[in-house]
């Protein structure tokens, strides 16, 4: 595949760079700017080497199935991506960056052509359009119609097949045009394949997956069982399968449509996937004075939920990541918000500090990124991936995604 190291000047040339700007952010104040940064490479390589560089990425979510026009114009409001311009632009304070509020027609072809060689311009939200989440050709053509060279470094949206992940860089292609991987792709891309195809040295292999439900991890617990050692369950999900054993798990939550497949699923790992021995439970998730939070080994009463595993878990899940020579992370072990309900996430931390150096740890972005971040334990993970999703479907379809398989 082509990277953007390949490519040479590019002076009057407008690059079509797909970025992964939905960063999270609440009336235009940004929270984490991460994946912002990670995205300046691949843009400083560009403008040096004289590209006019064209950002699109999407921001937050606009339902378009939603029939009050009003409540659509709300989301917009609300996902605007002019403060991601801004924060852009104090980043980047030698160059130029300016935004348009357009997605399309006139005045974005207009904000494309007033680009001068070094130049970056931010488009507005790619899903103000409704056809970019259908891949709409006619969009994907306009689009691409802009576009000299095209460069993916959205691996955040790297599974989604969108026009502006996959319908561009298609038309480019047939065009005979120049499509490349940036730099956090590339890195992303790297890292993630050793999770993907472990090498003999790499066991033993060790995945840990949190969250909320069973069904969202089905398939990645079905692919993660082929190639790890050793799967440690926590979160939400691990009722599903303690419920689904027999065990009392209170008002936990849980998936009843997914009991049969979480009984199977555990009696085929034959002794490799584990479950939480005690949890963390409390009767309120208000943090009021005197609620009650107790530690339960095997049965949880009814009136109590399992917010975090517990002590003895914490202590066999360390030991399980300290013989690691691979960690894949996915998905908080409690809810690691509330500061009485934050030690298992930390635990999972503090096991990967030890074997730094030693192993090769991988966080596989989302909530888990984010506890990583605030627990300050980032510089301790070989790789913290900036794609929650992204980097469960590329374990999922061991190594695919559509917009990095578009580039091939
Ligand atoms: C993410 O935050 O996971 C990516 O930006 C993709 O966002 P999406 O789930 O809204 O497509």
């Amino acid at each position: 595949m082509i990277t953007v190291k390949d490519l040479k000047d590019l002076h009057g040339k407008v690059v079509y760079v797909r970025v992964d700007f939905n960063v999270p952010q609440k009336d235009g104040v940004i929270r984490d700017n991460k994946r912002i940064r990670a995205a300046l490479p691949t843009i400083e390589e560009l403008c040096d080497k004289g590209a006019r560089v064209l950002l699109m990425s999407h921001l937050g979510k606009i339902k378009w199935k939603e029939p009050d026009p009003q409540k659509i114009e709300a989301m917009k409001k609300a996902n605007n991506m002019a403060p991601v311009a801004k924060a852009l632009q104090e980043l980047v304070p030698n160059r130029k960056v300016s935004f348009t509020p357009f997605t399309r027609g006139e005045g974005l072809k207009e904000a494309v052509a007033s680009l001068k060689d070094g130049e970056i311009l931010l488009a507005q939200n790619t899903r103000y359009e409704k056809g970019e989440e259908k891949n709409d050709s006619e969009l994907a053509h306009d689009w691409a119609s802009l576009a000299d060279l095209y460069v993916m470094d959205a691996f955040g949206s790297a599974h989604r097949a969108h026009a502006s992940t996959v319908g561009v860089p298609t038309i480019l292609k047939e065009e005979g045009k120049t499509v490349a991987l940036g730099y956090l792709m590339i890195k992303e891309v790297e890292n993630l394949s050793r999770c993907v195809e472990p090498k003999d040295d790499d066991r033993p292999y060790v995945a840990i997956l949190g969250g909320f439900k069973v069904s969202d991890k089905i398939k990645v617990i079905d692919t993660l069982l082929k190639k790890c050692d050793r799967i440690l369950i926590g979160g939400a999900m691990a009722y599903t399968f303690k419920k689904a054993l027999g065990e009392e798990v209170g008002s936990s939550p849980v998936e009843e449509e997914q009991l049969e497949y979480a009984r199977r699923c555990y009696q085929e790992a034959n002794g490799r996937l584990l479950l939480p021995l005690d949890s963390v439970c409390t009767d309120s998730f208000e943090e009021k004075e005197g609620r009650k939070i107790a530690v339960y080994e095997g049965g949880i009463p009814e009136g109590l939920e399992g917010v975090d595993i517990g002590p003895k878990t914490r202590a066999l899940y360390q030991e399980e990541i300290k013989k690691a020579k691979l960690v894949f992370w996915n998905g908080p072990m409690g809810v690691f918000e509330q500061k009485d309900f934050q030690a298992g996430t930390l635990a999972i931390c503090e096991a990967v500090r030890e074997i730094k150096g030693k192993a090769f740890t991988v966080c596989g972005g989302g909530d888990s990124a984010s506890a990583v971040k605030q627990f300050g334990y980032s510089d301790d993970f070989s790789h913290v991936s900036t794609g929650g999703g992204a980097s469960l479907e590329m374990i999922e379809n061991d190594g695919h995604l559509p917009g990095v398989d578009v580039l091939r």
